[in-house]
């Protein structure tokens, strides 16, 4: 069968990409990452990727600091469709998804997000949370819609938060928990079992032999 081809954008440290190539270099996972791209030339993401073989490249972001505008977004889209992606995996990219590339992928676009999704959107989620008082946080994988860390959600990992957690302890288990779910969630996405209905998402049962 053919394999699903992922892109991955993301604009930092790239342990989450790092996750996903290595799952997608494993034998009998049914997707490849081709494509890794960045809106920041000094991501450490970009020299991971390379050094784990994969094509990685820094985009013009445009003027904006927050998204992508029309045109600069119909560009990143071209680059896509030239390396035939099938789904985008948003990893730690610092910029809301617009209307250009929602629509070129729609419902093909994944995030990752380190907290119990629809609790702590947005950035910092993790001392978020721990400001909160919350006893359980978590990591979210979910389809991306038109708002902010909005999208059906896939799957989630809770993670326990410790009376002796920091922010950054607390942080580190979560992307521990990050690192399981994402893969996990681009494997059933590349199987062909999730359906999407209204805000649920339902995993489909594995098919076994022909
Ligand atoms: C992760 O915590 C992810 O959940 C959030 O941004 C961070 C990216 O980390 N969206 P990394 O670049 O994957 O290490």
């Amino acid at each position: 069968m053919r394999k699903a081809r992922l892109a991955i954008l993301a604009s930092g440290r790239g342990s989450n990409a790092v996750a996903l190539i290595k799952a997608a270099q494993q034998e009998n996972f049914p997707a490849e990452v081709v494509l890794v791209l960045s809106d920041n030339r000094n991501a450490p993401v970009l020299d991971k990727a390379r050094s784990l073989g994969v094509k990685a490249i820094w985009l013009d972001p445009g003027p904006k600091c927050t998204f992508l505008i029309p045109e600069v977004e119909k560009r990143w889209v071209e680059v896509l469709r030239e390396h035939n992606v099938d789904y985008v995996l948003l990893a730690g990219f610092m910029r809301v998804i617009k209307k250009t590339l929602l629509d070129a992928f729609a419902g093909r676009i994944l995030n990752i997000h380190p907290a119990l999704l629809p609790s702590f959107k947005g950035l910092d989620a993790q001392r978020q949370a721990w400001e909160y008082g919350v006893k359980y946080s978590g990591a979210t994988v979910h389809f991306v819609d038109d708002s902010l860390d909005s999208g059906p959600i896939i799957l989630q990992e809770p993670v326990k938060v410790e009376d002796d957690d920091t922010p950054e302890s607390l942080a580190a288990r979560i992307l521990e928990a990050e690192h399981r779910i994402y893969p996990e969630a681009v494997r059933l996405l590349a199987q062909g079992r999730l359906r999407i209905e209204r805000r649920r998402v339902r995993i489909l049962k594995e098919k076994h032999g022909g």
